[in-house]
Formats: structure tokens, C-alpha cells, sequence
């Protein structure tokens, strides 16, 4: 230790569904000791909220009225997992459910929910280093990232892993609705008005539809370390 103080720095990982941002962002945060971000859950939150309350997430209108009650905590437990939190109500689990994913790309694409959310995500990356993932985390949350990655898989491998991942979760799906899901959030991240998905022109793109989950580590590992100089 030479007293120096430790330079805080933000990497932004963005791309679509089961292309692996959130176990490789979560494993990237655990070996460079710095906080990790799924901003992902927090539109998870508000589309369990709308679903709670049988508002139809197409609605616009009937989502923004919800957002005056809406507050959003997260928590961190003892081993770093990222908890979400609902007017004060743990509902980590509940957002995990195949049936919010949906719920989460419709209210994602209302600019108020988007413009509601803005100031909570930058204010992690404010306070100290960060990885956050998301859609548009490259483009629009952090503009100023010291680290942009866009990743991304082939639509058909990437449904794969979602398949294993709900299997794993014992949510079991048919891979083929899986495939449609997957395939219809895709169209209607990219296709938004608001923060569509896309990479930055800054990002580097890194492709891990025939990469492991340790070689695309390691490649994202190797993009940091050389970005930020550490
Ligand atoms: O990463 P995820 O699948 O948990 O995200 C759920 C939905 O939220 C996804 O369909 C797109 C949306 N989302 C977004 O629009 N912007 C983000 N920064 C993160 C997620």
C-alpha cells in the first residue's frame, strides 16, 4: 500500500438476453473486488410490480400511474448477491420467473420508466467501482464508462442456456417457447423508441456464442485490465 487512492472505475456490459452478462459480470466483479450491477433486475421489479397489480405492461399510461408507489431498494447479502427489493418486500425470487421476463422488456420500453430508473443506476457508479450490466448501460446510463463490452451469442445458443438455466432453477420451459420468448424480447429491446439496445460506438463487441464461460472471462478480463490500466 502506498497510500495512492484507489482509482474508481465503471464497465459497462451490455447485449441481449443469454448472451452471459450477468455470470460473467457477477464472476468479473468477484475477481476485481468491485460492485456488481444488474440493472436488468430493476425492470424485472417494476414489471412484478405491474403484474402484481393486473396492470397490463403494454399500458403505458396504467404503468406510470404505478410508479408514484413504486420504491426500489437494493441490498447486497453476505456473499454479494444482489437482492431486490419492492415497497420494502424481498422479491429476488419472484423476478426470476419466466413469465416477468415479458413483463420487464414491455415496461422497459416506456422512456418514464426508463427516465424513473436513470439517476438510481448512475448513483452506484458514482460512489464507487462498478460492472453493471444491461441494454443501454454503454449508451446512455454511463456514457463516460472507462470499459464498454457489447456481448453477444447466436439467438439459438443463447436460448440453449436459458433453457439449462431455468431447468437448473426448476422452472423448466419447451426449448421452442423459449426460443419465441427469446426471440420476441430481442425484437422488442432492439426496436424501442427509447435506449433501444445497441452497442456503442465505443464498445468493444465480444462474441460468446463458441467461447466457454472461462475463455469469455478471461477475454473480458484481458478488455479491462488493458482499459483501465490495472
Ligand atoms: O437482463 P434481463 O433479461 O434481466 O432484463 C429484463 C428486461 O429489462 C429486458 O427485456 C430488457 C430490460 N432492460 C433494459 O431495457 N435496460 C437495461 N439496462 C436492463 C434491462
Amino acid at each position: 500500500m502506498d497510500g495512492t487512492p484507489e482509482k474508481i472505475y465503471s464497465v459497462a456490459v451490455d447485449g441481449p438476453s443469454g448472451a452471459g452478462k450477468s455470470t460473467l459480470a457477477m464472476a468479473l466483479a468477484a475477481e476485481l473486488h468491485i460492485l456488481y450491477v444488474d440493472t436488468g433486475a430493476i425492470y424485472r421489479t417494476i414489471g412484478c410490480c405491474a403484474r402484481r397489480q393486473g396492470v397490463d405492461a403494454a399500458d403505458a399510461q396504467a404503468v406510470i400511474a404505478l410508479l408514484p408507489q413504486i420504491n426500489i431498494e437494493m441490498r447486497y447479502d453476505a456473499q454479494g448477491l444482489q437482492h431486490m427489493l419492492l415497497n420494502g418486500e424481498d422479491v429476488t425470487a419472484e423476478i426470476r420467473l419466466p413469465e416477468i421476463s415479458l413483463y420487464a422488456s414491455a415496461v422497459s420500453a416506456i422512456p418514464e420508466v426508463r427516465s424513473f430508473l436513470l439517476e438510481m443506476q448512475r448513483d452506484f457508479a458514482r460512489k464507487a467501482s462498478v460492472i453493471m450490466d444491461g441494454r443501454d448501460i454503454g449508451t446512455v446510463v454511463l456514457p463516460n464508462a472507462d470499459v464498454k463490452i457489447f456481448l453477444q451469442a447466436d439467438v439459438e445458443i443463447r436460448a440453449r442456456r436459458r433453457e439449462k438455466e431455468l431447468c437448473e432453477r426448476g422452472t423448466p420451459r419447451p426449448f421452442a417457447q423459449v426460443l419465441q420468448e427469446m426471440r420476441e424480447r430481442d425484437y422488442n429491446d432492439t426496436h424501442r423508441a427509447a435506449a433501444p439496445l445497441r452497442p456503442a460506438e465505443d464498445a468493444v463487441v465480444v462474441d460468446t456464442s463458441y467461447l466457454d464461460f472461462q475463455q469469455s472471462k478471461e477475454k473480458l478480463l484481458e478488455i479491462i485490465k488493458e482499459k483501465v490500466g490495472i
